[in-house]
């Protein structure tokens, strides 16, 4: 199936006018619900946000919008504003019903808005690390719920972005971005091969720190300071590869005590993200 999603239009009217649908066979709430296909996702390069709030900061920061979808009824200035600035934007509105949100986000207590953005993704190329900046690599993560958590933990101390190595679950499918609760906007993503990786690694001067079960180094020996930092992490199942590990200007082990063999990816992360971030005086 084709989707049907149109590209958006010269500014529109101002005026905060909706176009109702109550049905859920009207064509465009068909190619909103096959958003959920990550094959449909990456061909429209769309992807869909929940939450009035976070749908009018996203808008308000300037993400471009194609679909805001209310439901019926629903009256307050935050959403009337999120609506005149979608067709301002040359997007669409729709006003639905509870039956069709619920089936948008496949809830039986959904939000009451839904916002179909475009997708921002870099090539790796474009990845340049200032001092005192982080940036996470994180290789082939599998879980959405813990790349949701680590965009969102990065997004808390501030992290620049991150670079998604591999074949990794997707960012922009609709777990992956609950879990990120509005962080999705705020870190940028780029992706890369770990050959591509790994040429980039090479032009790349400053830290790059590893974490594996068997580094050398305690995280917190680390003189975070000063430097443009890259923290990699590995694969939930099998670590870091070793072509990854060598690459690595440390490799570092976070300290456990009792029997589990190790952390979970996203709690490992946010642990050394911010001794980072304590090391860079990012902090308080
Ligand atoms: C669930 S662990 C992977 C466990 C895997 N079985 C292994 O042997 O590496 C996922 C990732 O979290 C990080 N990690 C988890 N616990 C860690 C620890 N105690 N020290 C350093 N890194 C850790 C590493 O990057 C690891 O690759």
């Amino acid at each position: 199936m084709k989707p049907r999603f149109q590209r958006p239009r010269p500014a529109a009217p101002a005026a905060p006018v909706s176009r109702v649908v109550t049905s859920l066979t009207n064509p465009l709430i068909k190619d909103i619900r096959a958003l959920e296909m990550r094959k449909v996702r990456q061909e429209a390069g769309l992807f869909i946000a929940e939450g009035l709030k976070l749908v009018a900061d996203a808008i308000e920061a300037g993400w471009p919008i194609r679909i805001l979808v209310h439901r019926s009824g629903e009256e307050k200035p935050m959403l009337t504003r999120a609506i005149r600035a979608t067709r301002q934007a040359g997007g669409e509105v729709l006003e639905v019903t509870g039956e069709i949100l619920e089936k948008l986000s496949r809830r039986d207590n959904p939000q009451t808005v839904i916002g179909v953005f475009e997708q921002r993704l870099e090539k790796i190329d474009s990845v340049k690390i200032a001092r005192d900046q982080i940036w996470i690599g994180l290789d082939r993560v599998r879980d959405p719920g813990n790349l949701g958590t680590i965009i969102r933990t990065a997004d808390a101390v501030g992290a620049e972005g991150i670079v998604l190595i591999g074949d990794t679950t997707d960012p922009f499918g609709i777990e992956a971005v609950r879990a990120t609760m509005g962080s999705i906007f705020n870190v940028r993503l780029a992706t890369a091969t770990p050959q591509a990786f790994l040429a980039w690694r090479k032009g790349f001067e400053g830290l790059v720190v590893g974490t594996h079960l068997s580094g050398r180094h305690d995280y917190r020996e680390v003189a975070y300071a000063g430097r443009p930092c890259l923290l990699l992490m590995g694969n939930e199942q099998q670590g870091l590869p070793d072509d990854l590990a060598a690459a690595c200007s440390h490799l570092v082990k976070i300290p456990m005590r009792g029997q589990a063999d190790s952390l979970n990816l996203a709690v490992a992360t946010g642990v050394m993200l911010f001794e980072i971030a304590r090391g860079q005086l990012k902090l308080g």
